[in-house]
């Protein structure tokens, strides 16, 4: 099976104002086409450093990545800023909604960015909004929303464009385990229904059994854990 994602000794080194801090090196990872990984790791070992990184939203100090194929560092800003939109869903640790836009606007987007006509962008948006169960917050600003609620347009928002890949930076991390799980079922249903393959960064092992593969950050290293 082709990858869609695949790295070739990464690494990342932050500068900080005394040194460097070198946060992880020679990292090989590849993500088959349809595959659903969990990536662990303790605060600060270097998640999100990583998901950045796959994401395109970051530059690695060394090494290669490869999206479909394509190797990813020597593409132009806007070629790379194509990829991200049309390949991509990514969901931040923060969420990063919009806060003066409303649930549905923030979620109708990425469809407007890449040229959907508004009604059908809002047509799309909603259905998605009701698949996490959100369709009545859709008139709504982020901030009348609870933090669960505002991560679950977040996924929304990565999903409503049918990307290839989802990048999700702990995407139930403020749910029950009941939502969590409905969360995880439709990225589940999406990886069946239309080959969906994710990179998900949790510390919660229940979800990482929901995941094929599971990876452990650890000492700048990453690690294909044996099954849990
Ligand atoms: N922009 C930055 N500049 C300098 N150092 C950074 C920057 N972002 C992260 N770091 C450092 O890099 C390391 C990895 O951070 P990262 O955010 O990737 O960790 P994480 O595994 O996602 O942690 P958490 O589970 O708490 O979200 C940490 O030591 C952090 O302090
Ligand atoms: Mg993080």
């Amino acid at each position: 099976m082709s990858s869609i994602i695949k790295t070739e000794c990464l690494g990342k080194d932050y500068t900080l104002p005394k040194g460097v801090l070198r946060v992880f090196e020679g990292i090989d990872f590849e993500l088959e086409g349809g595959e659903l990984v969990a990536v662990m790791g303790i605060s600060g070992v270097g998640k999100t450093t990583l998901l950045n990184l796959l994401g395109i939203l970051d530059k690695p100090t060394e090494g290669k990545i490869f999206i479909d194929g394509e190797e990813i560092l020597s593409k132009s800003e806007r070629e790379k800023a194509e990829i991200r939109n049309r390949k991509i869903g990514f969901v931040f640790q923060f969420y990063h909604l919009l806060p003066e836009f409303t649930t549905l606007e923030n979620v109708s987007f990425p469809l407007l960015i890449r040229g959907v006509e508004k009604k059908e962008a809002q047509r799309k948006a909603y259905e998605i909004l009701s698949e996490v169960s959100l369709e009545e917050k859709a008139p709504l600003r982020p901030s009348y929303l609870s933090g669960g609620e505002q991560q679950r347009v977040a996924i929304a928002r990565a999903l409503v464009n049918e990307p290839k890949l989802l990048l999700a930076d702990e995407p139930t991390g403020n749910l029950d385990w009941e939502s969590g799980k409905k969360i995880l079922e439709l990225i589940r249903d999406l990886h069946q229904k239309k080959g969906l393959s994710s990179v998900i960064v949790t510390h919660n092992e229940k979800i990482a059994q929901f995941c094929r593969k599971v990876y452990l950050m650890e000492n700048r290293k990453m690690k294909l854990l044996p099954h849990l």
